[in-house]
């Protein structure tokens, strides 16, 4: 269909120009890392691996990050690409689409995408019309207005809120949705996938479908760049035969375990508050945000998890727990908590008057006193649980030794030790039990938690190991190559701008003597890159740092070597001094040694194929050919070692 066409196509060079002049790498990286402040550039904690002291780094100035901690680093794209997962031109499209660029195509270059990448483009595009579509079904059809859209005001949601959320509805019908998107021209086997239709018989899909969504208010569920990848259905008539809510199926695009919702709405005031609300439900997300409570995301009815745990924690460590009055709700909803404990995140909690939910006191109450009961009833998790348990169990010894053991459970889970033994003291007291034996349990509790993390570790360090096995003795010639490639481009970054001679730059220089019809680079990739820096050199005079960061393949390695270069790097002064010494006062002698072990391993390989060439050969007046060109190569050879000081090390 259109999507397929669409999405095989390739984003023009002007397109990529203007969304790299867009795209502001402090704003992107700010979705997913709290950055502070920090020498000439911003830092904080890398989203690439856990750690508790900060060594990720971005240069607003360079357009580039790099941690320090696990050397991810790279442009704008490379960090769209790193942290979500995404193709060079599926990050393009994604920050294009963030800053409102439309992308032109240059159809004359088609590029393989593979399938499972057009698989979610066309989910992507079918979700973002099916949004659209039931979100004009709920303004503008009838039974839209007079069913759906009085439903949502009847629930005291605004008109200008139901456009926030993109609120929908969908009419009481087994085509409506279908019948239109098949028009469309969506192939039916994508709608299929993405759970908005059902074929009538799985096994011939001819037979017909209908409609997942009918006679539902619908909850569309974005990604943190805005993308519809989920629905949520409510029914509106209380029927025994349907369930309560309809959501989307895991698929591609869809992963229910790692979604929060509200979250694309909520992160900023999450981020300037310092501070999540976690609510269960769709419209107690959409009431505390009409009330003017932003900062709130859901987790969609179920037990919390890892992934939307580290989701939070990109924005924030402080997390407030809105439950349920009823005591079965509090109950399910804590299971989730000692996650939050494990993530690091401060943890507390909130619980609403027998009967009320946070949508139905908020709507009761309005946003002002909504606040004030939120602050004035926000418990420390540790203690609520405490006082929980104590208040359900009683007091007696061995209901309280037990309450103590479920207590400690929860604290033992908390990674910061001083947070620790602050909790133990404080319920000690409540529990009016010995600290000692609690700290005892803590530790005991501790140990074997560690354990088993030691166990998970040496499990994962045993799988890398296993993938990279240790260098080979005689490495192949092309890896050789490949290597003083990457050390030649390498030096043509650092160096490429500093006097090679009195009348030319290194840059100059080494275009000149790698005349790119003659050599051949092992490594594609370069060999292209190489090609446009000469082109651009060739244009401009020069190369800038510019050209290089924004590269797709030389971005990645020139926000390494410019990082080290700006000092973004902590330990600078270490780093800086070897840099210096080694690099700055032997450059010339770094690009002949570069220049030189290339030439040397291409002559070795057109060495070696003469010399074949000749045990083939079976005409006279060609061997003496062939012999002649052998002795003179083995001249140049000779010359090339005797540059590098390596005679005789290279075997033929
Ligand atoms: N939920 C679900 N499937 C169900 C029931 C609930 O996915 N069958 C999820 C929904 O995300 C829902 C949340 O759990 O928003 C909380 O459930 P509930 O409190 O029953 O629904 P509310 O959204 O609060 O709806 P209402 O206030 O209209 O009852
Ligand atoms: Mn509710």
């Amino acid at each position: 269909m259109f999507a397929f066409i669409y999405f095989a196509t390739v984003i023009r060079q002007q397109t990529i120009d203007q969304i790299f002049s867009a795209a502001n790498i402090e704003e992107v990286v700010g979705d997913y890392v709290k950055l502070k402040r920090s020498g000439s550039g911003l830092g904080g904690l890398c989203p690439f691996h856990n750690e508790k002291t900060p060594s990720f780094k971005v240069s607003p100035h360079l357009g580039i990050y790099k941690c320090f901690g696990c050397g991810k680093g790279g442009n704008v794209v490379d960090f769209v690409m790193d942290v979500e997962k995404m193709t060079y031109p599926e990050a393009l499209r994604h920050l294009a689409n963030r800053y409102h660029i439309e992308i032109e195509e240059d159809n004359s270059n088609q590029e393989e995408l593979s399938e499972q990448v057009k698989l979610r483009d066309s989910l992507f595009v079918a979700m973002e019309y099916a949004g659209t579509y039931f979100h004009d079904v709920l303004l503008n059809h009838e039974e839209g207005r007079s069913i759906g859209h009085s439903y949502f005001v009847h629930r005291g949601i605004n008109p200008s809120t139901m456009e926030e959320f993109r609120l929908g509805y969908a009419l009481n019908s087994w085509d409506a949705f279908s019948g239109t998107a098949v028009k469309m021209g969506y192939d039916v086997n994508i709608l299929a996938r993405a759970g908005l239709i059902k074929f009538r018989n799985e096994e011939n899909h001819n037979d017909g479908h209908y409609d997942v969504y009918r006679e539902r208010v619908i909850f569309p569920i974005r990604n943190l760049s805005g993308k519809i990848i989920g629905l949520g259905g409510r029914h509106l008539k209380k029927d025994a035969k349907s369930p309560k809510y309809i959501n989307s199926p895991e698929n591609e695009i869809y992963h229910k375990s790692a979604v929060l919702y509200g979250l694309y709405e909520s992160r900023k005031e999450i981020r300037t508050r310092d501070k999540a609300l976690l609510v269960e439900g769709y419209l107690d997300v959409i009431m505390l945000y009409q009330s003017g409570l932003k900062n709130v995301v859901a987790t969609s009815g179920t037990a919390l998890t890892t992934d939307q745990v580290k989701l939070v924690k990109r924005f924030t460590d402080n997390v407030t727990l809105l439950y349920d009055g009823d005591k079965a709700g509090i109950r399910a909803a804590m299971r989730g908590v000692d996650l939050l404990l494990e993530g690091g995140l401060n943890v507390r909690v909130v619980v609403f008057p027998d009967g009320e939910d946070p949508d139905s006191w908020c709507r009761k109450v309005g946003g002002e006193e909504m606040e004030k009961f939120i602050s004035a009833n926000e418990k420390d998790f540790v203690l609520f649980k405490t006082e929980m348990l104590l208040a359900e169990r009683g007091e007696d010894p061995v209901a309280k030794s037990e309450t103590a053991r479920d207590v400690v459970a929860s604290i033992a889970k908390i990674t910061d030790p001083i947070k620790r033994s602050a909790y133990i003291r404080e319920t000690s007291n409540l529990l009016q039990f010995d600290e000692e034996l609690l700290l005892a349990e803590a530790k005991r509790q501790r140990n074997e938690i560690q354990k088993q993390r030691g166990r998970r570790e040496r499990e994962e360090s045993e799988q890398i190991s296993f993938i990279q096995p240790g260098l080979p003795i005689e490495p192949p010639r092309e890896e050789d190559l490949q290597f003083r490639e990457r050390a030649l481009i390498n030096t043509l970054i650092r160096f490429g701008d500093q006097p090679y001679s009195e009348d030319v730059d290194v840059a100059g220089y080494i275009f000149s003597e790698l005349d790119h019809d003659e050599y051949v680079f092992e490594n594609a990739d370069l060999g292209e890159a190489f090609l446009d820096a000469k082109k651009f050199y060739g244009v401009h005079g020069n190369l800038t740092e510019e050209f290089y960061t924004r590269h797709k393949i030389l971005g990645k390695m020139a926000a390494n070597i410019l990082s080290l270069k700006y000092e973004l790097s902590p330990n600078w002064g270490a780093v800086h001094e070897i840099f210096v010494k080694t690099d700055n006062d032997n450059y010339q002698n770094e690009v002949i040694a570069n220049l030189n072990y290339l030439k040397l391993y291409k002559i070795d390989s057109v060495l070696k194929r003469t010399m074949k060439d000749m045990e083939a050969a079976t005409e006279d007046d060609e061997v003496v050919a062939l012999q002649m060109r052998i002795f003179k190569i083995r001249e140049i050879k000779r010359t090339i070692t005797d540059i590098l000081g390596i005679e005789g090390a290279m075997p033929e």
